[in-house]
């Protein structure tokens, strides 16, 4: 069964109904989501921008980076109910029904992610992960002062610097066509949708 939260037209149930008018607020992300969030991006930023490349500081906000993301990938099993893979794992199916739905002019309005998105979600923590490998791994004896290493790890940070700006530039459309503040929902763990 497709467990994924899209909220239907009419009322039903006590979490997905929409009455016709005002905003509803719904509970949609747990306080470890919002933390894991927020501290992902200032570990990504300071990577980026701030802390010296190589240096003990960016290697251990690059560990921490990598550790958010484990942490959060146990919590898609245990976490809450938006948090887990089940309620929105990107899976063909559910690929295929989002894709159909846009393109017959449809807004489906999901409580947790969007198919799309949790598709971008799977590949930045990803490009994280890869960033965390290739960093160690440039520390080792076998593989140090290797060239085509450090390209790879300065391409995977390139890369998920495009990912991350394309996802953030994603929530705010998002935000303008299914009326609903996605970006503050982060802060606040509530979607009002209006
Ligand atoms: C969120 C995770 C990370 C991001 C976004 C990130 C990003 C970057 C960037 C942008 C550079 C500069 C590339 C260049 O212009 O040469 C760099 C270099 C470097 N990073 Fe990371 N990094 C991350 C994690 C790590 C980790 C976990 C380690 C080590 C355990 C690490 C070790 C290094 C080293 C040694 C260099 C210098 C490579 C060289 O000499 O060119 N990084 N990283
Ligand atoms: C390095 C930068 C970023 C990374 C690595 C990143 C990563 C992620 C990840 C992994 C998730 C899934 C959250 C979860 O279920 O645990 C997510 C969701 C989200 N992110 Fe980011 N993010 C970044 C930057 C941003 C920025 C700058 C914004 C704001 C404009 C933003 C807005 C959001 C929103 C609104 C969601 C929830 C989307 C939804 O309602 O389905 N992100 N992000």
């Amino acid at each position: 069964m497709d467990t994924t939260s899209t909220l239907p037209a009419s009322p039903a149930g006590p979490e997905a109904g929409l009455p016709d008018s005002g905003p509803t607020p719904v509970k949609v992300w747990d306080r470890f989501v919002r933390f894991f969030h927020w501290s992902l991006v200032s570990c990504v930023l300071l990577n980026q921008f701030v802390l010296e490349a190589g240096e003990t500081a960016h290697t251990w906000t690059g560990y921490l980076a990598s550790a958010l993301v484990l942490a959060r990938i146990v919590w898609g099993f245990i976490g809450s109910r938006h948090a887990r893979f089940a309620d929105f794992f990107p899976t063909p199916q559910r690929l295929r029904a989002h894709w159909q739905a846009l393109r017959a002019g449809e807004k489906p309005r999901h409580l947790g992610h969007n198919p799309f998105g949790a598709l971008m979600m799977l590949a930045l923590m990803g490009l994280v992960l890869a960033l965390g490998v290739t960093g160690f791994l440039q520390g080792t004896d076998a593989f140090w002062g290797e060239e085509w290493l450090q390209d790879l790890h300065e391409g995977l940070a390139n890369t998920l610097l495009a990912a991350a700006g394309l996802h953030a530039l994603a929530a705010l459309v998002m935000s303008k066509l299914e009326r609903v503040r996605l970006v503050r929902a982060m802060v606040t763990g509530i979607k009002e949708f209006h």
